[in-house]
């Protein structure tokens, strides 16, 4: 049987089934199709299948030409019916792993997902986790479901965890030339993945256990948050003491070996770095292991925002105004430059904290339209188109996410006073404040 599935993974005759078609699981499924395999998509969203099934792309960065051609070779389908999971040979888990309102770990969308799946698994069918989260998700919530089935894991049927390292709006790594780490639940379902990921990306790294895998992504995006903490508390330092931060990092970035540079800003965002280090913080406890670092990363990147608030509060007070009453635009939304999602970002919660205090709130950003409603905010604005008169109408404008399309020069010379968190105007200018 896993002769069989190799040989048809190798040929391209496997069909390929990508659960969850998100940031994640879109970009991999395009990488299919574009590899020669037949794709089918499965997601819980309506809409999104009938965009796909038309041909059309819902996010921003992904050129809908390619979401086009794909659909066009007659490769690719979407579907909610989770009944056709028995027609493909590869199931691809890309469903979200956000946090609990008590950081815990919530892996519904994990369990749900497979719980669907499982009366259509049969033998022959390799199941690969990308979803991020914890070591030992892999082996404690799906072997054991897929188990229950009746299939005996590396003989009849396969079971790997690879984590995916997508970075939204970078030109530079796509997926094909991003390397794939691969482990497996068993030595035959190791040899399975990589036949899978070799078909589609230039390398695959395997590894020894899927617990391997799974702590890897997190040492990766942990890597990430204590370092950016880390360099927020600098900046704060460097405030007080008359220095510039940017210009700081930039000199020791001269240094070729032994620094990596990381950019201060007005805290986490995203699905990966503010979440995903609290899911070793929470399964570390089981094992009596307190996780310091991570928290202490944590502590001050979430207090990033707060910080922002009290430069905007300082910087209206010098110029005789308050934040109840000033008309404050956020300039960017969106948790990172040049992409559509605003998940977790920085932005949302300078906006809330903002309007708490009295502020008249805006944001422009042409990467969202429209404020999409979140679990805990709900703004009913739309992004409103920059120039210099509705500029000569703000107090204040608190760039938060330093998108390329923005006109800096005429946003400069037309608005009283900028709080720059994204260090864009690195000059002295007498209505920039960095923050
Ligand atoms: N976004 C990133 O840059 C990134 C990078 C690396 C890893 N990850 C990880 O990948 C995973 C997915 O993240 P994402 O950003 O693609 O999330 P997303 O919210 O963009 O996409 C998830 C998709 O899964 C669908 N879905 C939810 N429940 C489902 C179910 N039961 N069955 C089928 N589909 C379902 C949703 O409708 C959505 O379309 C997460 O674990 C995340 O941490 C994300």
């Amino acid at each position: 049987m896993q002769d069989q599935l190799i040989k048809s993974i190798k040929f391209q005759e496997a069909m390929i089934g990508i659960v969850g078609l998100g940031y994640v699981g879109l970009p991999l499924m395009l990488r299919f199709v574009e590899s020669g395999f037949q794709v089918l998509g499965f997601d819980i969203d309506s809409n999104k299948i009938d965009q796909l099934n038309c041909g059309e792309t819902y996010i921003k960065h992904i050129d809908p030409k390619r979401i086009k051609s794909a659909w066009e070779t007659g490769k690719f389908e979407a579907t909610n019916d989770f009944s056709y999971a028995q027609k493909v040979d590869v199931l691809i888990i890309c469903v979200p792993t956000p946090l609990g309102i008590h950081n815990e770990p919530d892996l519904s969308f994990i369990i749900n997902t497979v719980n669907a799946l499982i009366p259509y698994f049969r033998p022959g069918q390799i199941v690969s986790l990308e979803s991020t989260t914890y070591p030992g998700t892999t082996d404690e919530e799906v072997l054991s479901r897929i188990e229950s089935r009746g299939f005996t894991i590396g003989k009849d049927f396969f079971l790997v965890y690879s984590p995916e390292r997508e970075d939204p709006g970078n030109y530079n790594f796509n997926t094909a030339n991003t390397p794939k780490i691969v482990g497996g639940a068993t030595s035959s379902c190791l040899e399975v993945g990589l036949a899978l990921y070799n078909s589609i990306v230039d390398r695959v790294v395997p590894v020894s256990s899927t617990k391997v895998a799974e702590m890897s992504k997190l040492l990766e995006n942990i890597y990430r948050a204590v370092n950016i903490g880390l360099v927020n508390e600098l900046k704060m330092v460097c405030d007080r003491m008359d220095i510039n931060i940017w210009e700081v990092i930039e000199a020791a970035a001269t240094k070729p070996f032994g620094f990596t540079p990381f950019y201060p800003g007005p805290g986490l965002g995203g699905h990966c770095i503010p979440i995903d280090p609290f899911y070793l913080t929470w399964k570390a406890r089981e094992y009596n292991v307190d996780t310091r670092f991570i928290e202490l990363a944590g502590e001050i990147n979430t207090a990033m925002p707060q910080w922002v608030v009290d430069k905007v509060t300082e910087a209206l007070n010098e110029r005789g105004k308050s934040v109840k009453g000033s008309r404050i635009l956020l300039l960017g939304i969106a948790y990172k430059k040049n992409i559509d999602d605003s998940r977790e970002s920085p932005a949302v919660e300078l906006m809330d904290i903002l309007q708490k205090k009295g502020a008249i709130i805006s944001y422009a950003d042409p990467y969202i339209p429209v404020f999409p409603k979140k679990r805990r905010y709900d703004f009913n604005l739309s992004s409103v188109d920059i120039n210099a008169e509705v500029l000569s109408q703000i107090d204040c404008i608190v760039l938060a996410t330093d998108h390329d399309v923005f006109d800096y020069e005429m946003i400069l010379n037309k608005s009283d006073l900028i709080i720059d968190t994204r260090g864009r105007y690195r000059g002295c200018f007498s209505n920039v404040v960095n923050a």
